[in-house]
This record gives structure tokens, C-alpha cells and sequence, in this order.
């Protein structure tokens, strides 16, 4: 009878052990989240340094337009929306939105790959960023149509938006939100 209580204690350890082992690992698995480490990605000084030397446009002044009301609601559904991108899903948009298990994109049009704070990055999209990947409307709008191919081995888990209106949609979201 005591043997019985050790192995079956023994037994209840190695299942907890074996849930916390698959809870860790599936959100990496199926929406490509870290669990643990953080790692900071590059000063704000050298993030600035990337930028000035590209001499990239204000991309928010650049592309600013005023949208009117029905245009925004199909904007928020083409980016919140199951139908549309689900981007909302994982990721934050404005400066104060809680951070969510992707990185944030808060002024993300005219930032070089990679570098939002909290968040740890796949080693391809840090080289994408080392050989020189800056979001752009045209990059974002190249990722998010295949992201697979566009990043090859990248951790964000979703299929291509294969309608171009959609995409459209999305990144007119993208310079109305996240500035
Ligand atoms: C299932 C969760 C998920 C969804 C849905 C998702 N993303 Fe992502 N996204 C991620 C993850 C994770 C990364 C980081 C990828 C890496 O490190 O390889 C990422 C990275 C990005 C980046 C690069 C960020 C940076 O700092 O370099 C952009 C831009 C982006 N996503 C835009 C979008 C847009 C637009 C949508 C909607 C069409 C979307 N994402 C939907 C999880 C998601």
C-alpha cells in the first residue's frame, strides 16, 4: 500500500512536469511566443543610427490621408477580424496597448526588423534586420502576403493574406494606429 502512495506521487510529479513541459511549449508551437527569456534587441541609439543612415520618409506623414468612418471600421475588421488578418490577435498596435505574445507594432512603418522591446525575435528576421529589412508599406505588404517565403523560418504563425484590398486595409490600419 505505501509503495502504491510513492509511485503514484512519483507519477503525479512527472505528469505535472509533462503538462508544464507541453503548456511552455505550445504557444511557441502554434503562435510561434517565447516563453522565457527577454531579450533586449539594440539600443534606442543604434536603432536611430540604422534609421539616419537610410534617410527613410515619414512614412505616417507620407501616407497620411483621412479616412472616413465606413473606411475605418473595414480597416479595424481587415486587421482585427478573423476574416481579414487576425493581426490583433497578437499583436499591439498603439503605445499603451498591453503587450501581447507578439511583438509590438507601435511605430512600426519605418523601423528596421526586429527591434520592439520585450519580445525575443527568431534568429532570421535579426539577420533579416542585420541585412538591412526596414518595414516599409511595400515590406509589410510583401511579408504579410507570404510570410514563409518573405522570411523563410520566421515565428509568425499565419498564412499569407493572399487578397491585396485586405493587405491594403491592413496597412492603411498599420499608419492610422500605430503612430
Ligand atoms: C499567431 C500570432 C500572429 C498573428 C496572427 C500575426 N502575427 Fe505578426 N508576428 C508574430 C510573431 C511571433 C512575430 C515575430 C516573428 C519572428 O521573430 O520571427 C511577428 C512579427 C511581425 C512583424 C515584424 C515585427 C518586427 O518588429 O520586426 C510585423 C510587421 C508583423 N508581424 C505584422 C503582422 C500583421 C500585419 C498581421 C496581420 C496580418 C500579423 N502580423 C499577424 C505573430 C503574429
Amino acid at each position: 500500500m505505501r509503495n502504491y502512495f510513492i509511485n503514484a506521487r512519483g507519477r503525479h510529479w512527472l505528469l505535472i512536469i509533462i503538462l508544464l513541459a507541453v503548456s511552455a511549449y505550445l504557444p511557441y508551437l502554434i503562435f510561434g511566443a517565447y516563453p522565457i527569456a527577454k531579450r533586449v534587441n539594440l539600443e534606442q541609439e543604434q536603432i536611430e543610427a540604422i534609421v539616419e543612415e537610410l534617410d527613410l520618409p515619414n512614412y505616417y506623414e507620407l501616407y497620411d490621408y483621412e479616412s472616413t468612418e465606413a473606411e475605418q471600421l473595414l480597416e479595424k475588421q481587415a486587421f482585427d477580424g478573423w476574416e481579414g488578418g487576425k493581426c490583433r490577435f497578437c499583436h499591439a498596435v498603439r503605445k499603451d496597448d498591453r503587450d501581447r505574445m507578439a511583438p509590438s507594432l507601435y511605430k512600426i512603418l519605418g523601423r528596421p526588423a526586429a527591434v520592439s522591446e520585450n519580445f525575443t525575435y527568431s534568429d532570421v528576421l535579426i539577420n533579416m534586420r542585420e541585412n538591412g529589412l526596414v518595414w516599409t508599406p511595400e515590406t509589410i505588404d510583401a511579408f504579410i502576403s507570404d510570410p514563409e517565403n518573405f522570411v523563410p523560418g520566421n515565428r509568425m504563425r499565419v498564412e499569407g493574406i493572399k487578397d491585396a484590398k485586405t493587405r491594403e486595409l491592413i496597412i492603411n490600419y498599420l499608419i492610422r494606429e500605430s503612430k
